[in-house]
């Protein structure tokens, strides 16, 4: 049984815990096709979303996972919340305990505000991407389409390309699929690369073609448009040009590798729309699985709380 009352992010789960959230969503994933889709474990229940930035998948299939499971569910919509009268972020989530809310899912942009949240509130709280930080929900539903495709995540090779800088998916990525035995190669101009990526145990490519050379999944990031501050290339169509997945460089790769990307994607910058929208690409997928990662988690964060607190 997974041993926390939150999910903050994968830097601190376990290899076990990891396996564990896992083989919990490939049954969720599995229960998906089902065309009732279902079921009273969560009844009683009730989840919060807590945006203060924008989503259409995280927020979405989190919501969606608990209707599925029958709990209730709630959003705050920051833009018109009290936050904007100038509420504290501890405040509101005392407001939202004092509601008797079982999860609170936040999106943020402060690395640390879910932690602070959590360590404030006794509802479980689920990261749904913090600042540059992590954003552990993103990384373990790539892991499980990975794992839905491959029967494993042991041994892959995974290249990431893009704005490995600004990207929480790309820290939980190489968290999560480096506990369980994959290999991370990245590969971004410098200006788009931290020095200490290769300490976090990512292999830092020379080239696109070194970085996919044997892989067996690759993902393009989003350039990340809006935590830009000017200077770090020189413009999106030179960065497409010299940085971004083009179809001719798919050879590199094994035979039956993937295409990945946690979207929304900016069309022919990372990924060309062939790449997107062609029979190698696994990104409808992740989609799916996104939702069957969050009913994993919140039926195994149930299963805590109903032990423990
Ligand atoms: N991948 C991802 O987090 O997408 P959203 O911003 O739409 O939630």
């Amino acid at each position: 049984m997974l041993k926390r009352k939150d999910l903050l992010g994968l830097y601190d789960c376990s290899a076990e815990e990891i396996s564990e959230i896992l083989n919990a969503a490939s049954e969720m994933r599995a229960f998906l096709e089902n065309g009732r889709r279902h079921s009273d474990l969560l009844q009683g229940k009730s989840l919060i979303t807590l945006f203060y930035e924008n989503s259409t998948r995280t927020r979405a299939s989190f919501e969606l996972a608990a209707k599925y499971l029958g709990a209730a569910e709630v959003n705050i919509a920051v833009a018109t919340s009290s936050v904007q009268k100038g509420e504290t972020l501890i405040d509101t989530g005392k407001t939202l305990d004092a509601m008797k809310t079982d999860f609170i899912v936040i999106r943020h942009p402060m690395a640390g505000a879910p932690k602070l949240l959590a360590e404030n509130v006794k509802a479980s709280v689920l990261n749904g991407g913090d600042g540059m930080n992590e954003h552990p929900t993103q990384a373990l539903l790539d892991m499980l389409a990975l794992k839905q495709k491959f029967g494993k995540i042991k041994g892959l090779k995974v290249a990431i390309l893009g704005d490995i800088k600004h990207s929480r998916v790309a820290k939980s990525n190489l968290f999560g699929l480096t506990k369980l035995g994959a290999e991370v190669y990245m590969y971004a101009p410098k200006t788009l690369l931290p020095r200490e990526i290769e300490r976090l145990g990512a292999k830092v490519a020379k080239s696109r073609e070194e970085a996919i050379e044997g892989a067996d999944g690759v993902m393009g990031l989003r350039i990340q448009l809006e935590r830009q501050h000017g200077g770090l290339f020189p413009s999106l169509s030179e960065y497409s040009k010299f940085y971004g997945v083009k179809d001719g460089l798919l050879k590199y790769a094994k035979k039956d590798a993937v295409i990945l990307h946690p979207g929304p994607v900016n069309r022919g910058v990372e990924l060309t729309p062939t790449l997107i929208d062609g029979e190698t690409s696994v990104i409808e997928e992740q989609v799916t699985c996104g939702v069957a990662v969050r009913m994993a988690l919140l039926k195994l964060l149930s299963e805590y709380r109903e032990n423990n607190l």
